[in-house]
């Protein structure tokens, strides 16, 4: 089994000269930190920034989202081998903002993961329902779709390399957490619908990661439950002994 992976989603928060201060003070944090992999995901304009920090650390670097073609005539977009120019290894992808505000489809989310693929990114695909669709008992069905129309469409190799994120856009931002068992559940039905189309192995291989108001207090339980192989967090991202907190989550 793979190590977790410990995510941090800046959103659009942090300069340049922010993120060189937040990489000054998290560095020591987690110089021992031989557990899980970590992974930044700040703004754009930070990832040169980020990359140098992070150089010769255990820590990677990932990007908020991206277009699908190479290059061309896309006023204010930024390509897969863009970000991976700058030394980034990792891409979030339809995050339920860019959903809600930027008009991101599963069949949007699809073209990007494989454009990040194809750049040698590893795309952090992200799925989850509304409240009312929890309410109305329509997760299950809500997780499926996403899953068939937002990934299925990977080859075998291609869904190799990817991680799902499970953010229930009811707990992000909210400070209303998931519940272990309750992440543990939608973890296991993304699993299922991936062992479907791609097998027992695969399925197994796979990382899912759980995100939506994760903090310190709550990482622990959270990372006990054996369905939950990472953490994508928000704002308790931005503060370095806060993440550092939730990366080290053990001790
Ligand atoms: P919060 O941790 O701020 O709830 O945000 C979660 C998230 O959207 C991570 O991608």
């Amino acid at each position: 089994m793979h190590k977790p992976v410990m995510a941090g989603n800046w959103k659009m928060y942090k300069t340049p000269a922010d993120t060189v201060a937040f990489f000054e003070a998290f560095r020591p944090l987690v110089a021992a930190t031989r557990h899980c992999e970590i992974v930044i995901c700040p703004p754009f304009l930070d990832l040169p920034a980020a990359v140098e920090s992070a150089r010769g650390t255990n820590m990677q670097i990932g990007a908020q989202t991206l277009y699908w073609a190479k290059e061309g005539a896309f006023t204010g977009e930024v390509s897969g081998p863009m970000i991976r120019s700058t030394g980034a290894t990792h891409v979030i992808v339809g995050h339920s903002e860019r959903r809600q505000y930027f008009g991101e489809t599963d069949a949007t989310v699809l073209k990007r993961t494989i454009a990040a693929l194809e750049a040698g990114l590893t795309p952090i695909v992200c799925v989850g329902e509304h409240l009312a669709q929890r309410e109305s008992g329509q997760t299950e069905s809500v997780l499926c779709e996403q899953c068939l129309h937002g990934i299925s469409g990977l080859d075998a190799q291609q869904f190799a390399k990817i991680l799902i994120a499970y953010e229930p856009v009811w707990a992000i931002g909210t400070g209303k957490t998931a519940t272990p068992e309750i992440a543990a559940e939608a973890h296991s039905i993304i699993r299922r619908e991936m062992r479907r189309k791609y097998g027992d192995q695969a399925a197994g291989n796979l990382r899912v990661l759980y995100g939506g108001s994760v903090k310190p207090d709550n990482a622990k339980n959270l990372m006990a439950q054996g369905e939950i192989n990472g953490v994508l967090v928000g704002g308790a991202s931005l503060d370095a002994a806060s993440f550092a907190k939730i990366v080290n989550y053990q001790s």
